[in-house]
């Protein structure tokens, strides 16, 4: 083991050890006023990351950083090695990352079976394999698919939303509060659903507002304060940090 100090003065990271995913050290904003400072988010392969935090924390923000929705201000988005930080959004789909927003994620008035087909729009493959291996993971989905996804629950709404996401065969999947407005049973279901998808090798980089639910299932988690990093250890160390309990999970 490298000593924490030897670490701080050589920060270059050796090769093969860097994140599979990072925003690293991210500050910028919508427009004049920075809305991450410093802020840096990562994800190991087949691995379960999870950033919570208050409402207004700049959660979302640094997804859409990620994502490439963000213009930085300094700092940088890698993934497996590979600077992506000027890549557009459509470019780094198709470089293996699929993201869910938080709002606005599916398609309403199509059926769920013609979002499942757009989420694959970049394909030219056959997709029919990705759709019934989301089908196996979402059986309800597979009742459902002729009808329009407007008309189903707000849980089988976002099973829509990450199989849509799925479609693109990601390499790491970003979800966005994918449990907001969900009873506490469907929230654990879908929790069980995005293990077994990190289990296939696939990253997962999560935000919840379900903090303790989610740190539970986390590999790593973040905790952000206004933008910038409060807290960040494996997500079983925060559920076990007196001060992270008291001053964001209630105790
Ligand atoms: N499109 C936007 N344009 C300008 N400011 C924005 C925009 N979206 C968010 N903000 C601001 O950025 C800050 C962080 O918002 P963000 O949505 O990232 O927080 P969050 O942690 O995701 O909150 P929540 O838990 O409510 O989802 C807030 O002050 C918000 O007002
Ligand atoms: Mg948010």
């Amino acid at each position: 083991m490298v000593p924490e100090a030897t670490q701080e003065q050589h920060p270059v990271t050796p090769a093969g050890t860097a994140p599979f995913l990072i925003g690293d050290r991210m500050t910028g904003g919508y427009g004049a006023a920075d809305i991450l400072h410093d802020c840096t988010v990562a994800v190991e392969k087949g691995e379960i990351a999870v950033i919570v935090g208050p409402n207004g924390a700049g959660k979302s923000t640094a997804m859409k950083a990620v994502f490439g929705m963000l213009n930085l201000r300094s700092g940088a988005v890698r993934l497996d090695g590979e600077d992506i930080t000027t890549l557009s959004p459509q470019d780094r789909v198709a470089k293996g990352m699929a993201f869910v927003p938080q709002t606005s994620n599916i398609f309403t008035s199509m059926t769920v079976e013609e979002n499942l087909e757009m989420g694959a729009f970049l394909r030219r493959d056959d997709i029919r394999g990705t759709m019934e291996q989301i089908y196996d993971l979402f059986p309800i989905l597979r009742d459902k698919r002729r009808q329009a996804a407007g008309e189903l629950s707000g849980g089988q709404r976002q099973q829509v939303a990450v199989g849509r996401a799925l479609m693109t065969q990601p390499k790491v999947l970003m979800l966005d509060e994918p449990t907001a407005g969900v009873s506490p049973i469907v929230m654990d279901e879908l929790f069980d659903r995005i293990i077994e998808v990190a289990r296939t090798g696939i990253s997962i980089l999560m935000v919840e507002q379900n903090a303790r639910q989610a740190l539970e299932i986390a590999d790593k988690g973040y905790v952000l304060v206004q933008g910038a990093n409060a807290y960040t250890n494996t997500g079983r160390a925060l559920l076990a940090d007196p001060e992270v309990r008291r001053t964001f999970l209630g105790g």
